[in-house]
């Protein structure tokens, strides 16, 4: 890619920056901030660390949205995080607003990018920003499943002991609590992680999963998780500016898949050049499609 856009350099914008600058999956990378001198400082530090890594993406900041101009990505990290005790949907109106007024810049100086939302309510976010720019759905999603997925992998890798290189798992769904781990589709190496885990462990993995970004946040204080975010934005990333075509669970608008109409949620998607190239509907069994209904329900009553 020529150029990517990271809006709001804070802890989860900073760290995606960093690992995107070390791959190289652009040649220029811009933080656009609120403060110009701190976005600048923040970027140079990025920049900074090139001879080290070494790596020629070109890292600047700015305060000024004509900064971002000509951006074949966008990636929206800004606005408030949670505090403990926070649901993500409570910080729904203010990081609204954040978005409402930079949406007018992407659409000003960046019409073609592809726009990836991070900020919570992410699903909300996604949403709103396809009603807003008016795109069609291959340019707008949203980061969820990629993180709550390695989550549940990580929580897999601990229970079993065995290596995280072996492990998948898929989440769907809202990215709040009542996301879908999908246990039928966690495997290692093909096979079935019931074949190692019983079910009470399993059920124990899931609200473990489900509870995961709120146990950080718990513990951290006054920050939420940005380390596993901000990986989970450059496997996205990867895949886009790569031409990969992984197949990685992502907040996508939906159109009739998953018997789900005008919202926007966690499913899995093919990632390519061109945003999402595809919706993978899967052949869900009634309990887990019940599953994915109550936590689109919640996704729909926030979109109101
Ligand atoms: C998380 O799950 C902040 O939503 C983010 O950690």
């Amino acid at each position: 890619m020529k150029k990517i856009t990271i809006v709001g350099p804070g802890r989860v914008g900073e760290s995606a920056a960093q690992i995107i600058a070390k791959s190289e999956l652009c040649h220029e990378l811009v933080l656009l901030g609120l403060e110009d001198e701190e976005t600048r400082g923040i970027a140079l530090d990025v920049q900074e660390s090139a001879p080290l890594f070494d790596f020629d993406t070109h890292v600047t900041g700015s305060a000024d949205p004509a900064a971002m101009s000509g951006s074949d990505l966008v990636i929206f990290t800004a606005g408030l995080p949670r505090k403990p005790g926070m649901s993500r949907d409570e910080l729904a109106s203010a990081n609204l607003s954040v978005l409402r007024t930079v949406i007018d810049s992407i659409l000003r100086y960046a019409p073609n990018a592809i726009l990836l939302l991070v900020t919570n309510p992410v699903d909300i976010l996604t949403y709103y920003a396809w009603k807003w720019t008016g795109w069609p759905r291959e340019r707008i999603l949203g980061l969820s499943g990629v993180l709550d997925s390695a989550r549940m992998a990580s929580f897999i890798a601990q229970e079993t002991g065995f290596s995280v290189h072996d492990i998948n798992t898929l989440v769907i769904g809202g990215h709040g609590d009542a996301m879908v781990p999908l246990i039928r589709y966690a495997c290692i190496n093909g096979i079935p992680i019931d074949q190692f885990l019983d079910e009470n462990t399993i059920a124990k993995l899931v609200e473990h999963t489900r509870k995961g970004g709120a146990e950080i946040l718990a513990l951290k204080k006054t920050s939420s998780a940005y380390d596993s975010p901000a990986a989970s934005i450059a496997i996205m990333v990867d895949s886009i500016a790569r031409n990969r075509q992984r197949i990685l669970p992502c907040v996508a608008i939906l159109e009739g898949e998953y018997g789900e109409n005008d919202i926007a949620m966690g499913v899995p998607v093919v990632l390519a050049k061109n945003g999402v190239s595809r919706v993978i509907e899967l052949p869900l069994r009634q309990e887990e499609l019940q599953a994915l209904a109550v936590s689109a329900e919640a996704v729909r009553k926030n979109i109101k």
